[in-house]
């Protein structure tokens, strides 16, 4: 066997494991620790080593942190007892001692979280969006501040475009199986959005709503002034650039002008 064990047709509803379906459909690791370098260096300097991974589901970036560089520490936060089982599992089969030793997870609600301050908080995947009013985000944003080091940097994510006001279905196929993103409830007066996750298999078998998002739709301006307003000195947007499609081509940059299409997901990054 090989390192990618599971082969097309392999998997079925009953087999699958929707943890590693995840992160195959909708994380990579490898372009966001490239991205939390790149802002490093352009906004401090320098390099962190000390971060935290919020809302940090199966530790993914976490893995990925502590894999780049032999002083890279990490401390997950999740408040799910099960997806932290799995990553734990998951952390001693495929890391070395050493690595496993640099990373921590810990099972806490991110609003209170009981440990020494870093350099570098993440929130990625919009998990954030789980904070529905704005008295809400700004307590976490204000937590988030509060455990910062002096100069520490806050790195989150955000999603946007015309699509995003809509309820429609996204398919893509990947490697065995049909990763199925489903806006299936918007509502415009106040920005609730139900958005769940399908996947479908070869033999037909099918995981209908394997995972369920109830979130408040914030939109990139909203998130900036919650932030300012939690007390960040500066808040800077990463957007994509496009290739000769009009594709995004993985590169980000500081801008302030975005551009206004169907579907985009930009980084902020929020400076202590
Ligand atoms: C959308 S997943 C994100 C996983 C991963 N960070 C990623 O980038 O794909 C959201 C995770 O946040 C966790 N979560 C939600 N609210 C939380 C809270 N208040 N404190 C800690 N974890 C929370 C959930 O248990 C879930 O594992």
């Amino acid at each position: 066997m090989g390192n990618r064990p599971i082969k097309p047709g392999w998997i079925t509803a009953k087999t699958a494991d929707i943890h590693d379906l995840y992160e195959r459909s909708v994380q990579c690791p490898e372009s966001e620790v490239d991205l939390i370098l790149q802002a490093w260096d352009e906004l401090r300097g320098k390099t962190p080593s000390r971060i935290r991974e919020d809302f940090c589901g199966t530790s993914a970036v976490a893995r990925e942190w502590v894999c780049r560089n032999d002083n890279n520490t990490v401390l997950g936060v999740d408040l799910d007892e099960k997806v932290l089982a799995w990553a734990q599992d998951k952390i001693e089969k495929e890391l070395t001692e050493d690595q496993c030793r640099r990373v921590s997870l810990v099972k806490q609600d991110v609003m209170h979280v009981d440990a020494d301050p870093v350099e570098c908080i993440l929130a990625m995947n919009f998990s954030y969006y789980g904070f529905k009013d704005r008295k809400t985000l700004k307590e976490y944003f204000s937590a988030v501040h509060r455990d910062l080091l002096d100069g520490g940097v806050f790195l989150l994510d955000a999603y946007g475009g015309s699509d995003s006001f809509l309820e429609m279905d996204e398919e893509r196929d990947l490697d065995g199986f049909t990763y199925i993103w489903d806006q299936h409830h918007v509502n415009p007066i106040n920005g609730d959005v139900v958005n769940y996750i399908h996947f479908e298999f070869p033999n037909g078998s099918k995981l209908h709503r394997a995972f369920t998002y109830r979130w408040r739709f914030w939109t990139l301006p909203e998130i900036r002034d919650v932030l300012i307003d939690a007390g960040f000195s500066s808040v800077q947007v990463y957007w994509e650039g496009t290739d000769e499609d009009g594709d995004g081509n993985g590169v980000w940059a500081i801008d302030e002008r975005g551009e206004a299409c169907a579907g985009w997901v930009a980084y902020i990054a929020a400076l202590k």
